[in-house]
């Protein structure tokens, strides 16, 4: 039995809810353990296109567990919303789908709030999802977040809400916002809560009982190394922890009932949103988004893109752990030629290794690139690695082996039949 954390390697959007689907084959249970409705995963089931934002990417399958655990924050009504909209495409959602007593929720005094800091800040933005992220998490911080055992005990969550709701309106009021209705919030909220009460449960007990009979789980990260609070490229960053760690504090399984790690990146890079990317490249974003790729899951926003960056996911190895790797999107490749990658960063003169920590300094780096042939062929329809050309192999290969991890899985479409698994 194998418990299996997955994380994004680099900014987010590396195809993790199409891994985490194949891989869901596999597994019992399937937990999300930070991160809101920021994120946007999306899994192709049958032809039809899923984009899930809170609920796990499981929850496609059937027979399968999902769980939000209590690192995540919620928004009880876009959660609601998510339900209801995955039921009326046919998806069944019942016993299969438990959330935490102990999560965080996230109020509209959050989003307006991080609307309001992200007007604001003008062009030093962080250019967020305006979801309410990171005031939520900064609640949380500051204990004076409410929880989903608190929406389930009606009065005392109205009464809780009512001075937040003065507290967060006065603030609203003095950044010049217009304040938020008390009963409105209220009721929605409680409306909401009574919709999720059947799922609201003690879910480390839950996933530990699990353990102990011997179930697989397999913990699906959000966002993407480089998103991560702590190790990420600071302050343009999200507000939890988007590493492997995160993953234990995120769900309360421990440590050492981990088995592996598995990091996902894509055969080059994206990024949405402010802060540096290193190997940012006009002629390759225009050429993804020409053939209609790369706009956001969740915003909809066109992704930034670059060559793949190997000094970042080394450090994305070292970060988490990664034993093994999934790469995506190769097909994207497959008109390009040649091919660039970068290997090390150049900063006043010196060659790094690893990314520098100060944001002011990581926006001056100039990538050290290697250049590889192309293979220009289609390799959407490839089963196994021999049915790939050799170029499009040896540059999955260098790429895996530059990354410090072992090759495990290659994809080559957003399907879940377009996977090489080696
Ligand atoms: P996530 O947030 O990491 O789950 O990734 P997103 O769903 O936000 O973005 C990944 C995008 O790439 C989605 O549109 C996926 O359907 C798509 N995708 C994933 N893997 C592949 C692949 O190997 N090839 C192609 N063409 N698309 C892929
Ligand atoms: P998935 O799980 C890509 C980015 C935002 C912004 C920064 C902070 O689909 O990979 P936030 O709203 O979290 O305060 O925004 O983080 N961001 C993501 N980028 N994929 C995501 O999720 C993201 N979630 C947040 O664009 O730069
Ligand atoms: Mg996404």
């Amino acid at each position: 039995m194998a418990n299996t954390i997955l994380v994004g390697a680099q900014w987010g959007d590396e195809g993790k809810g199409k891994i985490i689907d194949v891989l869901t084959g596999n597994a019992d249970i399937v937990v999300r353990s930070q991160g809101g409705n920021n994120a946007g995963h999306t899994v192709i089931q049958g032809g039809k296109k899923y984009v899930l934002h809170l609920i796990p990417s499981g929850i496609l399958r059937r027979g399968k567990m999902c769980v939000i655990g209590n690192g995540v924050v919620i928004d009880p009504v876009a959660l609601v919303d998510e339900i209801e909209g995955l039921r009326k495409v046919g998806v069944r959602i019942g016993k299969n789908l438990l959330i935490s007593d102990c999560a965080h929720l996230v109020l509209p005094y959050h989003r307006a709030l991080d609307e309001q800091r992200e007007q604001r800040q003008g062009h030093a933005k962080i250019g967020t999802t305006k979801r309410g992220i990171g005031p939520a998490y900064g609640d949380k911080a500051a204990r004076t977040g409410l929880r989903m055992a608190d929406l389930l005990q009606p009065e005392l969550f109205t009464k809780k809400l009512e001075a937040k709701m003065r507290e967060n309106n006065s603030i609203l009021k003095a950044l010049g916002a217009r304040p938020i209705s008390f009963a409105k919030v209220n009721r929605d909220f409680l409306a909401a809560g009574e919709k999720l009460r059947p799922f609201v449960a003690n879910t480390v007990v839950y996933l530990h009982r699990a353990l102990q009979q011997g179930k697989e789980i397999l913990f699906e990260g959000a966002q993407g190394t480089f998103l991560d609070i702590d190790h990420g490229t600071y302050p343009y960053v999200t507000s939890s922890n988007t590493t492997a760690g995160g993953a234990c504090t995120g769900t309360g399984v421990p440590p050492h009932r981990m088995d592996r790690v598995l990091g996902v990146m894509k055969a080059y890079t994206t990024r949405v949103g402010e802060g540096s990317l290193p190997t940012e490249d006009p002629a390759i974003a225009g050429m993804l988004h020409d053939m209609g790729r790369e706009f956001g899951a969740t915003t909809g926003r066109a992704r930034r893109c670059g060559w793949f960056d190997a000094v970042a996911t080394r450090y994305a190895t070292m970060i988490n752990g990664i034993d093994e790797l999934a790469i995506t999107n190769l097909d994207g490749l497959d008109t390009v030629d040649p091919i660039k990658v970068c290997v090390a960063y150049k900063l006043d003169g010196k060659t790094l290794e690893v990314p520098p920590s100060d944001a002011a300094q990581l926006i001056r780096c100039q990538p050290v690139y290697l250049e590889f042939p192309g293979w220009k062929k289609s390799t959407e329809k490839a089963k196994k690695l021999s049915d790939l050309p050799k170029a499009a192999r040896d540059y999955a290969k260098k790429i895996a082996e530059l990354t410090g991890a072992r090759l495990s899985m290659i994809s080559v479409g957003p399907a879940r039949g377009q996977t090489l698994i080696l």
